[in-house]
């Protein structure tokens, strides 16, 4: 059964007294107001996880991701965070292949492949992003672009490893912009990728995989979105730094 997921990315914001306001409002709204089955997942800057973490406990309704991690397990390379660091101070989650990511830092897809695997081999639950950019769509290339990305950094994974993944789209036009896609972009999209999955790993796994929605959603598009028959939740940005605002887009999935 592919999970309903809403998963809040706070990118590089906060300082720690808003970061520990924030999932503590977050914490109390989800334990108070949210009834169904869907999975949350913070994602705060790697600077927080651990402090954040202790807010978690005992709410197996949110989990706790991180933004990042390199392909190796250790080495010289400053600055950066491993998969076996995360997967020592409890993260579940990692979210790989951000837009921002691609474009700031250059990550390529046969990169995120090793990074799909450290983080697999270390227990953490990719979530992959892909999407294209405006170019791509307006040039009509955005749904071999989209299929090549997941090729290329997933379609490597036994079925069993594929299991454990979570794809967002991200279309990079609608990402800080406020153009959502609309919802049938969006499901055009996420049925495309769900074929492209069933293509290569049969039906059931592809019907198994939750795939996520992100791009400018809030709350006043999120029920929209998530009324898509493909669309198993969100990757959530701006809409995820404040409390009453993200709670109210994991209502609209639950
Ligand atoms: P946004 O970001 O909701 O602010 O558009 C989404 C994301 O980049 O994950």
């Amino acid at each position: 059964m592919r999970r309903k997921i809403v998963a809040g990315n706070w990118k590089m914001n906060k300082t720690l007294d808003e970061a520990v306001a924030l999932v503590s409002e977050v914490v109390n709204m989800v334990k108070d107001e949210v009834t169904g089955d869907v999975q949350v997942v913070l994602c705060p800057p790697f600077v927080y996880l651990t402090t954040i973490r202790q807010y978690l406990q005992g709410q197996s309704r949110v989990a706790l991701g991180a933004q990042n991690c390199h392909e190796k397990a250790s080495g010289a390379y400053t600055g950066d965070i491993a998969a076996p660091m995360l997967q020592s101070i409890g993260v579940q989650y990692v979210i790989l292949g951000h837009s921002e990511r691609r474009q700031y830092a250059g990550e390529t897809n046969a990169q995120l492949a090793e990074k799909v695997n450290i983080a697999l081999a270390h227990g953490l639950t990719p979530i992959f992003c892909c999407g294209e950019s405006l170019e791509q769509r307006q040039a009509e290339i955005h749904f071999d672009f989209v299929r090549t990305q997941l090729t290329e950094s997933l379609f490597h994974l036994s079925p069993e490893q594929f299991a454990d993944i979570v794809i967002a789209y991200e279309p990079i036009w609608a990402i800080g912009t406020g153009l959502t896609a609309s919802s049938e972009q969006a499901q055009e999209m996420h049925a495309l990728l769900r074929e492209h999955i069933a293509g290569k790993y049969g039906a059931e796994v592809a019907d198994n995989t939750s795939l996520l929605y992100g791009g400018s959603a809030n709350e006043k598009n999120a029920a929209e979105l998530f009324a898509c028959p493909d669309v198993d939740g969100g990757l959530i940005g701006g809409a995820s730094l404040k409390s009453r605002e993200f709670t109210n887009v994991v209502k609209a999935r639950q």
